[in-house]
């Protein structure tokens, strides 16, 4: 039978579940893409570290360049934008599928990474870089591929939205609710990122340029994080029947008669009463108006390693299959030039 050759880079989190989860459903996933998943390799920074029980030792490297040279799907789940880059364009230069967890790699990179996977026609997927388990990149791309999105809202870091629930809810310290999130696996090492907004920033990014079919980079997006939320303002929003979310809001605006789309995330806001207002724990939502479709929600776990590595599987079955079967990912349009216009104009 076929043999489709997998390589894993990173090992954290997110790419231990996907070890797991690959091993533990073998047969069903074999069945689905049409072909043996094998894991030819895990590259990591320390083969020494302590892993989970359930990751095979022999498979561990440091040489991730050779790692990536000897698989048809490379799936990275390092993160970041440093070396990665090299390794994610020399999987997709070498005609292997990728996918990518990596938010920040596609919204600081994306012409670059897109580019790369469109000449050598190589797939790219990344539904685990936006709401983890969350299907908004697909919805997205492929089932509002037909209609007009004229709005994207959501609650896209899982950390930031815990912390505030725990704040609002329990009367924790920002700092209390910080140490929960890193003890549960929500927040990245360097929880930076999740805090001040940049993580929710980068799936802004994906999200408007899928939504409006155009290139929206992380460095367009004005950026307010929750650092300077505090427990009395969580009380006065209270009192006015609101709650406080961290949102990344993607629209089409119009300013002095020209058309074009604001991107930002700032803590906003929300009446109680509002469905994103129930968003609760690290549970992620992004809410899509489009013309025809009206209003759609979709809701689910965005962070942790179990949920991130069931959408890193989906693709990974995507991926694989269009390896035996032919056929490719669907290549995205970024055909629109919408400038980025000032919200405070709007
Ligand atoms: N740290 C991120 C979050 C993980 O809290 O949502 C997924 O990007």
């Amino acid at each position: 039978s076929r043999v489709v050759r997998v390589a894993l880079l990173g090992c954290g989190t997110v790419g231990s579940q996907v070890v797991r989860l690959l091993h533990e459903h073998a047969d069903d996933l074999a069945a689905r893409a049409g072909a043996r998943l094998e894991l030819v390799g895990i590259a990591v920074r320390d083969t020494a570290a302590e892993r989970a029980p359930w990751v095979p030792r022999e498979l561990l490297t440091d040489d991730a360049e050779t790692l990536v040279r000897s698989a048809d799907v490379v799936i990275e789940l390092i993160g970041g934008t440093g070396t990665v880059r090299h390794l994610v364009l020399a999987a997709l230069d070498n005609g292997a599928s990728v996918v990518t967890g990596n938010k920040a790699l596609l919204a600081a990179h994306g012409p670059e990474v897109h580019g790369a996977a469109k000449r050598s026609g190589a797939d790219l997927y990344y539904e685990a870089a936006v709401a983890g388990a969350v299907p908004v990149v697909y919805g997205l791309r492929e089932s509002l591929a037909g209609d007009n999105v004229n709005a994207v809202l959501g609650i896209v870091n899982g950390t930031t939205n815990f912390i505030l629930d725990e704040m609002a809810t329990k009367g924790l310290t920002f700092d209390e609710a910080l140490a929960e999130a890193q003890a549960l696996g929500y927040a990245e090492a360097d929880p930076t990122a999740d805090v001040d907004g940049h993580d929710a920033a980068a799936k802004a990014a994906i999200l408007a340029s899928l939504a409006f079919h155009t290139r929206v980079a992380i460095e367009d997006v004005p950026v307010t994080g929750i650092r300077d939320v505090t427990a009395e303002d969580m009380a006065e929003a209270r009192q006015a029947g609101m709650v406080i979310k961290l949102l990344a809001v993607a629209r089409r605006v119009t300013d002095n008669g020209t058309r074009g789309i604001s991107v930002r995330v700032h803590p906003a806001l929300v009446p109680a009463t509002h469905p994103l207002a129930a968003v609760h724990g690290a549970f992620n939502a992004v809410l899509v108006e489009a013309e025809a479709a009206g209003r759609l929600m979709f809701y689910g776990q965005g962070a942790g390693g179990a949920p991130t590595a069931s959408a890193v599987l989906g693709d990974l079955v995507a991926a694989a299959s269009h390896k035996v079967h032919g056929g490719n990912a669907p290549r995205e349009s970024t055909y629109a030039a919408l400038p980025l216009l000032d919200p405070e104009h709007t």
